[in-house]
């Protein structure tokens, strides 16, 4: 009998859906209809960030859901994120609160500081000069005060090593509930995975079908690889299907994103059926390879001088 995988326990005590829609790269104009389709379809979990430029939008949809009764607050699970130009303790709450303006709610189910990176307030872009030293304690500490207001009713981070999430967790009076990292079949986390379980952090996986069509991303179309191809098709699944199967196996919640409402709909059929052990254990020959190499986040005049500075040897 296959385990539904719904949720997880945070170590908060919620329960973070386990598949949850992405919107990142989600373009204005369809985001909102994907983040309708999905919840239709049965997603309680929409994972958001004040950088994708398109909160108000979802905000606007959220509200008309609420509206006609579609969904109650209470049963859905939004993310967002604080971008790297908001690190200042004082620009943490405002940040939050933009954020929380766009989306038409009075409080997010969880918010991570999105990127080990510090950047002035107000620039864009990545021009070396608009890089400051990050100082995560000082803007964790902001987001705890979050947290204790009820605003953020689960903290976390993103992008994080195990060696930053090991620092943040020395100093931190409320350790992070999620780092949401990059994961997939060619990239599967292992050292990260052991290391957040250990320290009861959740882990979620962003991009985890490979982002295909992003061009910038390294690497190749993840869904063609023909040992998932070979798999789904003896199951009966499509290889999407069983890359987000294998993510929920592995322990940790996945964010597909779509903005087709067929492929949203597939994103969602993982859970009445399970991949078997010998199927499974197929995924290890894997070629691992990070797509999200953050090369714009390190240069030789800041603290990350090189990207593996950035993710301390991670990649
Ligand atoms: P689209 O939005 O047109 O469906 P990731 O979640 O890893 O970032 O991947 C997102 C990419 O994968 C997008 O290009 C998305 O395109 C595509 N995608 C999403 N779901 C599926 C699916 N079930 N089959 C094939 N491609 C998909």
């Amino acid at each position: 009998m296959a385990s539904p995988i719904s949720f997880f326990q945070l170590n908060t005590g919620a329960k973070i859906p386990s598949v949850g829609l992405g919107t990142w790269q989600a373009a204005e104009g369809l985001v909102g209809n994907a983040v309708a389709a999905a919840v239709k379809f049965g997603y309680r979990h929409i994972d958001c960030a004040q950088i994708y430029g398109n909160e108000k939008e979802i905000g606007s949809v959220l509200k008309k859901l609420f509206e006609d009764g579609v969904v109650k607050r209470e049963d859905l699970w939004i993310t967002s994120k604080l971008w790297c130009t908001d690190h200042a303790p004082e620009e943490v709450p405002a940040a939050l609160d933009r954020t929380l303006k766009d989306l038409q709610l009075d409080y997010l189910d969880l918010y991570l500081i999105h990127w080990p990176v510090r950047m002035k307030h107000g620039s864009t872009g990545f021009a070396p000069e608009n890089f400051l030293a990050p100082d995560i304690p000082s803007t964790w500490r902001a987001m705890e005060a979050l947290f204790d207001s009820g605003k953020a009713r689960a903290i976390g981070v993103s992008n994080f090593s195990s060696k930053k999430l090991g620092d943040l967790l020395e100093v931190a009076r409320v350790p992070p509930a999620v780092n949401q990292v990059e994961c997939h079949l060619s990239w599967q986390q292992d050292k990260l995975r052991e290391f957040c379980k250990s320290k009861g952090v959740h882990l979620t996986g962003y991009s985890p079908l490979g982002s295909r069509g992003t061009t910038w991303l390294k690497g190749g179309d993840i869904l063609e690889n023909p040992i998932l191809k070979e798999i789904a098709e003896k199951l009966g699944k499509t290889p999407a299907q069983v890359a987000l199967r294998w993510g929920l196996q592995k322990g940790h919640s996945v964010l597909p994103k779509s903005t087709s409402d067929s492929r949203i709909k597939e994103n969602f059929d993982v859970f009445d059926w399970s991949i078997p052990e010998d199927l499974f254990a197929k995924f290890s020959e894997f070629h691992q390879a990070k797509l999200l190499v953050g090369t714009f986040f390190a240069n030789e005049n800041y603290v990350y001088r090189t990207v593996e500075e950035l993710w301390d040897g991670e990649i």
